[in-house]
């Protein structure tokens, strides 16, 4: 069995979630390898709702390894409220999970920072989720972070974290004008945590490696999404992490040549949560019907998304830097009842119309959107279990969409249950047949 990485193509919140757990029943090994709390990965079982931040939605498989990988930015308070939670289900968290000693630890002084940050002058505001993730990489990369490893020394992680905290304080309180935090609450609350995940800490490098070598089969599951990439997404209204494919590999310390296919998951409209362009935004009633017809309100923070036509050419270039292979398509059943649809298969700019996306996000500010126009159908297509079961505008869509893109649709979403998915035969990532 071969490896395979699977990654959002818009802006988050394409269902990769679901996804995850459908096809973590073929892998030994489900990674989480970039982000952090940020994430908000949904999965329905049997009409019973997950929303996993932190945890690899292949736990919800009994006996399958998840993993939290190098790369992830982790907040140790909602870890362990997961798996809290997690438990209370009746799933077996513990024997299932690991996590990485190099992983950095999410402070609640990452938290704050994040929230009194955003938008202050001289910075964009990007509305970001607030859970620390900006601070937290930004310490990782100026080589002031803490790593979990680092907390089963006490002494040596109660000096650290004293002369962190200190700093900080005074960044919070002279910068910011807020109160300064509390050093030994702060420490006596997070040896409490790391005693908690203890079981689950490792190196997870020498792990992966040592599974990859006995021929174990991996699934990494991307968090965020493309678009939201810190080198090729919409900067600065990204997030911090690398979520294109080079993210896995970092953030896992399995090599590159270890990823054999990478499945694309794009919904079949648009949608964003947060500050930054959007080309295909939708205002008024034809995005306020996308957004109650699909539920699309933040996983994690529960705010409205904002939601838009297909854009084909956004799409193409996730594509392109991620190397996907096929493509899951989410949400087709969202698009019924409409009675045209749109694609957008270019951007207007000066005058011109252009097929690239643009590096620069005060100019993609500045494109209008070239549309394709389809019919749409009425009939419900939660039901559909083939792709001869769907209504024939509804798959003239996808051909629509599989043109624009260049690479195959796999499988497309009519629903949110587990069930609600076709699998197309003959295109090979999703396909049991
Ligand atoms: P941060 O990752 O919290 O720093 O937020 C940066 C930007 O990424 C904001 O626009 C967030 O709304 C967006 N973002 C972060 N995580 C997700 C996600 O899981 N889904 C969708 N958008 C996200």
């Amino acid at each position: 069995m071969s490896n395979v990485c699977v990654l959002g193509l818009q802006w988050g919140d394409e269902g990769k979630g679901k996804l995850v757990d459908i096809l973590s029943e073929e892998f030994d090994l489900v990674l989480r390898y970039q982000g952090g709390g940020n994430a908000g990965h949904t999965v329905v079982i049997g009409g019973e709702k997950f929303v996993l931040h932190l945890i690899p939605s292949g736990i919800l498989r009994p006996g399958k390894q998840c993993v939290i990988g190098n790369g992830v930015v982790i907040d140790l308070e909602t870890l362990v409220e997961e798996m809290d939670d997690l438990l209370r289900r009746g799933f077996e968290v513990t024997s299932q999970l690991l996590v990485s000693d190099r992983a950095h630890v999410v402070f609640p002084y990452h938290k704050l920072l994040d929230r009194l940050g955003d938008g202050l002058t001289g910075k964009p505001r990007l509305g970001t989720t607030g859970r620390g993730i900006g601070p937290c990489y930004a310490d990782k990369m100026s080589r002031e972070g803490i790593r979990i490893g680092e907390l089963y020394d006490r002494s040596h992680f109660r000096q650290r974290l004293e002369e962190v905290v200190d700093l900080k304080n005074r960044l919070l309180t002279a910068v910011y004008g807020a109160q300064s935090l509390k050093f030994e609450p702060m420490y006596e609350a997070y040896c409490g945590y790391a005693e908690r995940i203890e079981p689950c800490v490792c190196d997870t490098v020498e792990f992966l490696n040592r599974q990859a070598a006995e021929g174990k089969s991996m699934l990494f599951e991307g968090a965020q999404a493309a678009l939201l990439d810190i080198d090729f997404g919409t900067y600065p209204y990204t997030t911090s992490s690398n979520t294109t494919t080079c993210g896995a590999s970092a953030g896992t310390g399995l090599s590159p040549r270890q990823i054999d296919s990478v499945i694309g998951v794009a919904k079949a409209y648009t949608t964003r949560v947060g500050e930054g362009p959007f080309p295909t935004e939708l205002h008024g009633p034809e995005g306020d019907r996308l957004r109650e017809q699909g539920d699309e309100y933040g996983a994690t923070t529960g705010r409205p998304r904002r939601c838009g036509w297909f854009d084909a050419v956004a799409v193409r270039h996730a594509i392109r830097v991620c190397g996907v292979d096929s493509i899951a398509l989410t949400k087709l059943d969202v698009l019924g009842g409409q009675e045209k649809l749109h694609a957008c298969t270019g951007y207007r700019l000066d005058g011109n119309v252009v097929g690239r996306f643009p590096a620069d996000a005060r100019e993609l500010e500045r494109v209008e959107p070239v549309y394709e126009t389809l019919d749409g159908w009425e009939e419900d297509i939660g039901d559909a279990q083939c792709a001869e079961d769907l209504p024939t505008n509804a798959m003239v869509y996808v051909e629509a969409l599989e043109d624009l893109l260049g690479v195959p649709v796999s499988s497309i979403g009519v629903g949110s249950d587990r069930e609600q998915i076709i699998r197309r035969s003959g295109v090979n990532a999703l396909s049991k047949s």
